[in-house]
């Protein structure tokens, strides 16, 4: 099949060079389902808003939550709930209930629960029938402690606004059920009018309930040669949400665009454009802007204005397809009642982004997130699925991949071509090709025949290796992984209770059911050192194709209707399959360390709460300049919902890119959280030192600036496993209130102190960039200032991309180039002081031993600097301290100072004594830089001690 995928490829290159492309698009895009061939999908798009045909009644307060349940009233005009056979979209037109239908339906429940922090939750499930199989709620995303933050809700208040009960949600903030029409409104308290979200307000909201027996309709769907039997019939479900006051929403990755802000799909001024897919899928040769779903889901979106920002997040791992709805989609004739005019009315006045939200199967398990502030809302929602896993500091180093380093000396000259040209790495990585027959935890013998002597010797200079494990396991009885899952009935089973057989890179293979907690137990025990001959310590792990690829299912991926541990098809469970499969190696590797190795384990597949088992990539992105920009937008949406720990494959997957577009691929690539280079096996070779001494020096330049930049990452990261705040971040979620800042996609933030331009254009001669806020910025390889609240046009040079400081703000750095992060442990540090206009500034520095959870028990350093009235002081963050104690003798080897009009003459430590030099030098990077600096050279401050160093 690799074979095949290669024939693709050149089939789409022969296309493309006689000016076929649009030919070769429209091939791309049949492979996939577009809405129109996804009937769930074109049924719910068909609907027209209305007054909602469900009412609430019966509302209880149960074990501290509300309980109501849900019905269709009779007599209602509308599109119902059940599909109805081939021509369903006339009868949705006509849309009356019939009495039948009534009474068929049972009563759906409702339960509504509140969180800390204002999180609400809210439920919607089939009444029991035992009958009728349970439909499949996802289980191990929500983190277990979320129940410990569950407030009772006590009382429920009845708002004179028509029949609805009210619960307060936090200061100022309370949702109201409305009970009918059937609503949900999440709004400022007291004020019917100050509405921040609602459910079902354009009365969308649908829910097909599953039926005891087929009576003889046709539940199949067949598209391009493959049936889905359907033998539990329809059951998707679909409602409209709104987000008030929003200028843009964000997020629901993976998509590829060049647009951070999310695009109209519907509605007035928008021809024939897709909703946007959450279906994991590999998708060859992706296009760089298309709502198409890609390798990895989150059902997350979040909203900005002036105003603040909210989010939504809803728990369903099947098909997603997500509208957002243009300005006036809803004008037209629509049937509400005298009230529900009003609420419209009423709404109407408020800008408002409204959103179709439409799943196959599953249940509704839907979180409210109130901000008010962006970071908030990331906050609030990784409350709920957990914070992202603090990674060892290698990890957050460079990475240098390919497919494939053949063998052992190519493993030694590539490492050995590092240190020749003085370019710092941490881990080298070994794809596919290193396995003996795709035949993962096994060595191919002849090309690697002492995989434990290669890591070792790699090892030994601090560097680490990775080796890439798929869940396609090979069908061959003398491979012991595929007969032991055999054996134990391991794998995911075909709809015929058969193992599913599928064809992958080993040719015909199975895929172990990771649903299924005894088999991830199983999976996890494969990475020990005794499983896995040939690991050592020194190993870690690559997840790809876990979406799960498998070439010749239906769209790339497996057959919906497989079946799961526990009688799970697979449709209900497909965007969490690849999570499942990642939290399993990370456990292993976390077994395999008794406990005390942070896992890094890298997928491709991801699902909300990825965040807690590794990092993620966006996957076989194409070395051209669209690809290029559309990872900035990609990369800051990962982080939004979550995954800070990703990247882009640096350089491009699919083709050679020209030196240039390779040169700023690495400067930019350098800021992404996860660093990376790799490269398709048809593509030539692309070490750094490949493309003459200049792209080589602007190579390792870049790469000296992310590891000088690590103990900031490192500080960045530590932020993100408290809070979730991304290392990465959209300009907005520093300056909330500038709206022009809201939709920037080609800058971005690291942490809140640096700014990022990307140069996207070959010979690009200038870049404007955009300053947001009061104060200055300043270049960070020139120290030049630039003024805040403007942009400016600037130089493009071929040295680097634009990165400034912000004024105001202290970065620590590294600035001793080693072969590797490990090797610069005991390095000193450089604190870079850039003051704002009332002299001051601020940083922090997060430092342990950079590898174990000894951290979790207080082994840390965090230090708080703060720059006022001439004197840099440094203090510790109070936080909870543990048992244990990080130790470090490192120093502060120099202090730069930004901005001070006037150069002092000495400096004065406190409380060691003494007094050091001051200079006005150069930034260290830039020797060649104009402006001065002051710099402080070899005060020698201890990190762990409390000391000021004042100007004279
Ligand atoms: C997939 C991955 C790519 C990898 C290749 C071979 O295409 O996305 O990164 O190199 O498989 O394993």
């Amino acid at each position: 099949m690799a074979m095949a995928r290669a024939a693709l490829s050149l089939v789409f290159f022969a296309l493309f060079m006689v000016g076929e492309f649009s030919a070769v698009l429209s091939w791309k895009k049949e492979e996939f389902r577009n809405c129109d061939q996804t009937p769930f999908c074109k049924r719910a798009r068909a609907k027209k808003p209305q007054s909602s045909p469900f009412s609430v009644s019966g509302v209880a307060l149960e074990n501290g939550r509300l309980t109501a349940i849900l019905l269709p009233k009779p007599n209602s005009t509308s599109p119902f709930i059940q599909e109805r056979g081939s021509d369903e979209s006339q009868h949705l037109a006509d849309g009356a209930i019939s009495d039948r239908e009534i009474q068929e339906s049972r009563p759906l429940l409702i339960e509504l629960s509140v969180y800390q922090d204002g999180i609400l939750r809210l439920k919607v499930d089939e009444s029991n029938d035992p009958a009728i199989k349970k439909r499949f709620q996802v289980p191990d995303v929500v983190v277990p402690e979320l129940e410990q933050r569950k407030l009772l809700i006590s009382t429920i208040s009845t708002s004179s606004d028509g029949p609805s009960s009210t619960i307060h949600l936090t200061d100022g903030i309370e949702a109201v059920l409305r009970h009918d029409p059937f609503a949900l409104d999440v709004r400022r308290s007291g004020t019917p009018d100050d509405l921040l979200l609602s459910l079902n307000s354009n009365g969308l909201f649908d829910f097909e309930q599953r039926r005891s027996s087929k009576d003889g309709e046709d539940w199949e769907e067949r598209f391009r040669g493959h049936t889905d039997s359907r033998p539990r019939g329809p059951q998707s479900i679909s409602f409209d949400l709104s987000f008030y006051d929003a200028d843009f929403v964000y997020g629901i990755p993976e998509h590829a665009s060049t647009s951070l802000g999310l695009q109209y799909t519907r509605g007035p001024g928008i021809d024939q454009s897709e909703p946007y897919r959450l279906f994991n899928l590999d998708v060859f040769e992706y296009l760089h802007e298309s709502p198409f779903g890609l390798y990895g889901s989150v059902p997350l979106m979040l909203s900005h204005g002036p105003r603040g920002s909210n989010g939504f997040f809803w728990l369903n791992a099947a098909e997603m397809q997500i509208d957002v709805l243009s300005p006036g989609w809803d004008d037209g004739p629509s049937i509400s009642s005298p009230e529900e005019k009003n609420t419209k009315n009423t709404k109407n006045k408020k800008k408002r982004i409204d959103t179709l939200w439409m799943s196959e199967a599953g249940i509704v398990d839907a979180f409210f997130f109130v901000g008010p502030a962006p970071k908030d809302v990331i906050r609030q929602y990784t409350r709920v699925t957990g914070s992202p896993a603090l990674p060892q500091l290698f990890a957050v180093a460079y990475h240098q991949c390919r497919w494939n380093y053949r063998d052992e000396e190519d493993v030694a000259n590539v490492d050995a071509g590092f240190d020749e040209h003085d370019i710092p790495y941490d881990v080298l990585w070994l794809d596919i090709e290193h396995t003996d027959g795709k035949r993962y935890f096994t060595w191919d013998k002849s090309l690697f025949p002492n995989p434990v002597e290669m890591q070792n010797k790699i090892g030994a200079k601090g560097r680490r290796m990775v080796t890439i494990v798929d869940p396609h396991i090979k069908r061959d009885e003398s491979f012991g992984l595929h007969s032991e899952a055999t054996e134990k009935g391991y794998y995911v089973k075909d709809s015929s209770g058969k193992d599913f057989d599928g064809w992958c890179w080993p040719g015909s293979s199975s895929y172990p059911d990771m649903l299924n907690p005894e088999i991830r137990e199983w999976w996890a025990n494969k990475f020990s050192l005794k499983d896995y001959v040939g690991s050592t310590p020194s190993l870690y792990i690559w997840n790809d194709m876990n979406e799960p690829s498998v070439f010749n299912g239906p769209e790339v991926t497996m057959p919906r209707d497989a079946l799961h541990y526990g009688g799970v098809e697979h449709r209900e469970v497909h965007n969490a399959y690849g999570y499942y499969f990642h939290m399993a190696s990370a456990e292993g590797l976390l077994r395999r360390g008794g406990g005390k190795d942070r896992p890094f384990v890298l997928s491709r597949a991801f699902f909300a709460g990825t965040q807690r088992y590794g990092a993620i990539w966006t996957g076989d992105n194409t070395a051209d300049w669209d690809h290029f920009k559309a990872s900035v937008p990609m990369v800051l949406t990962l982080g939004l919902a979550g995954l800070t720990f990703s990247g882009a494959d640096v350089g491009g997957f699919f083709g050679n890119p020209e030196p240039e577009l390779l040169v700023r691929w690495y400067q930019l690539g350098a800021y992404y959280p996860f660093f990376r280079g790799h490269a398709h096996h048809d593509t030539r070779r692309r070490e750094p030192w490949l493309f003459g001494a200049q792209n080589t020096a602007r190579i390792r330049e870049a790469i000296h600036i992310r590891y000088s930049l690590l103990p900031y990452y490192y500080t960045l990261f530590r932020e993100a496993s408290v809070s979730g705040t991304p290392v990465m971040r959209p300009l907005w979620l520093e300056f909330p209130n500038d709206p022009l800042t809201f939709n920037i996609s080609d800058a971005f933030l690291v942490g809140d102190s640096l700014l990022v331009k990307g140069i996207f254009e070959e010979r690009q001669k200038s870049v404007n960039v955009y300053l947001p806020g009061k104060e200055s910025w300043f270049d960070v390889r020139s120290g030049m200032a630039y003024a805040g609240g403007r942009s400016h046009w600037l130089e493009a040079s071929d040295d680097g991309v634009p990165a400034f400081q912000r004024a105001g703000t202290i970065i620590p750095r590294r600035e001793r180039f080693r072969r590797s992060s490990t090797q610069m442990a005991n390095d000193p540090f450089t604190l870079v002081v850039a003051l704002n206009s009332s002299m001051e500034a601020e940083g922090e520095l997060y430092l342990d031993d950079g590898r174990s959870f000894d951290y979790t028990e207080g082994a840390f350093i965090h230090r708080r600097f703060v720059f006022s009235n001439q004197t840099l002081h440094s203090s510790p963050v109070s936080v909870d301290r543990g048992v244990k104690v990080f130790s470090s003798d490192c120093v502060v080897e120099r202090v730069v100072i930004l901005g001070l009009p006037v150069k002092p003459h000495r400096a004065a430590v406190w409380p060691a004594g003494g007094e050091v030099e001051v200079e006005a030098g150069p930034l260290t990077l830039r020797p060649r830089a104009k402006t001065a600096a002051v710099v402080i050279r070899r005060p020698n401050l201890r990190i762990v001690d409390d000391w000021s160093l004042k100007l004279l």
